[in-house]
């Protein structure tokens, strides 16, 4: 885990909610950290920028080819060929759009049944105000690959979003579709949204000393909606234990070794969620979820900081595939 051994106030954020835990000393403007690690942000979104700018031009192109190809292929057709080419083309088309608009109409039964009846999964938006807009940009889409992930599940869960205004609710209701999801969303804090079942919220948070054992269908888990990279070490913790609500951390100790942090991104902890309820297999869910290059020892103090530093680590872990761990 990344760690400078001073603590200061965070200086740029508008009123944390808790007393908490920024990780670098602030000696009037930025501090060395934080300059390096902006100058390092920098240099990744003008990165990120180009690889996007590159994809696009050679998409562009490709389509183009394809189109030239077809062409070129319906000039050497006779009529007739050419009509029964449309025709068969046509075909393929609309069985592939009956296909998608199916598979989308069960996966409104599957959420519809979960919200009846499934496992009620909490994703924290309280803290938007620590983010800083790319980061909030990656929760958003981390939270739109829960929502997919949660549509092909056999055993979807239901997810909240709890907590959700300003610039999280105004990049969320960018999504598109985001209006017909199949999940409930409060501008509530959680806590207000289930004060009633207070006793139900478990936080899931990996500085609790609690392991979770099963997961409890009468129980509401709650998963931090945090981009920080540590940056905000035991907020979430901090926060249960101010609301003297439950909290619980992942067993992944006992089935893993990871690399140094034991702190995954929102979308592995819902997914792992996800994979558990369908398999009820701690080790199973793991193994699938938590991408192999988080299992190893790091070797060295750097090594361990650049677990929570990579820039686009958030990112990177929704895109990436998953590839098979090692047992403990
Ligand atoms: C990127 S982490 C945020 C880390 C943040 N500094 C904190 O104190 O929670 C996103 C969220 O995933 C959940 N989470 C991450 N790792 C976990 C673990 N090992 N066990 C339980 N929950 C975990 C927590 O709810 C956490 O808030």
């Amino acid at each position: 885990m990344a760690d400078d051994s001073s603590t200061a106030a965070a200086s740029t954020t508008t009123s944390p909610p808790l007393t908490a835990v920024a990780t670098t000393t602030v000696t009037g403007g930025l501090s060395k950290t934080a300059q390096k690690k902006l100058l390092k942000q920098q240099k990744f979104e003008a990165k990120r920028a180009e690889k996007k700018a590159a994809a696009k031009a050679q998409k562009k192109s490709e389509t183009e080819r394809k189109r030239k190809e077809w062409e070129d292929k319906l000039a050497t057709m006779s009529e007739e060929e050419k009509l029964k080419v449309m025709e068969s083309r046509k075909e393929v088309r609309k069985e592939r759009m009956d296909r998608r608009a199916e598979e989308k109409q069960l996966k409104a039964e599957r959420l519809n049944a979960a919200k009846m009846n499934g496992q009620n999964v909490v994703i924290d938006l309280e803290f938007s105000d620590l983010m800083t807009p790319t980061e909030i940009n990656s929760l958003v889409q981390q939270i739109m690959y829960c929502y997919a992930v949660n549509g092909r599940c056999t055993s979807a869960a239901h997810l909240w979003l709890t907590g959700c205004q300003g610039e999280m609710d105004k990049q969320l209701q960018r999504l598109p579709g985001f209006d017909k999801w199949i999940i409930d969303k409060d501008t509530q804090p959680y806590i207000q949204t289930f004060e009633h079942q207070k006793e139900h919220l478990v936080y899931l948070t990996a500085d609790s000393e609690t392991m979770l054992d099963d997961l409890d269908p009468k129980k509401i888990y709650i998963v931090g909606g945090l981009v920080d990279r540590n940056r905000w070490k035991g907020i979430t913790m901090k926060k249960a234990e101010e609301q003297n609500i439950q909290t619980a951390k992942l067993p992944i100790g006992n089935f893993l070794k990871m690399s140094s942090s034991q702190v995954l991104t929102v979308n592995q902890v819902i997914e792992i969620i996800l994979k558990y309820l369908e398999t009820r297999d701690w080790k199973d869910s793991f193994f699938q979820v938590i991408p192999q290059r988080k299992r190893f020892e790091a070797d060295s103090e750097e090594k361990q900081g650049d677990l929570v530093d990579d820039k686009d680590e958030q990112q990177y872990d929704v895109q990436e595939k998953k590839k098979p761990c090692t047992e403990t």
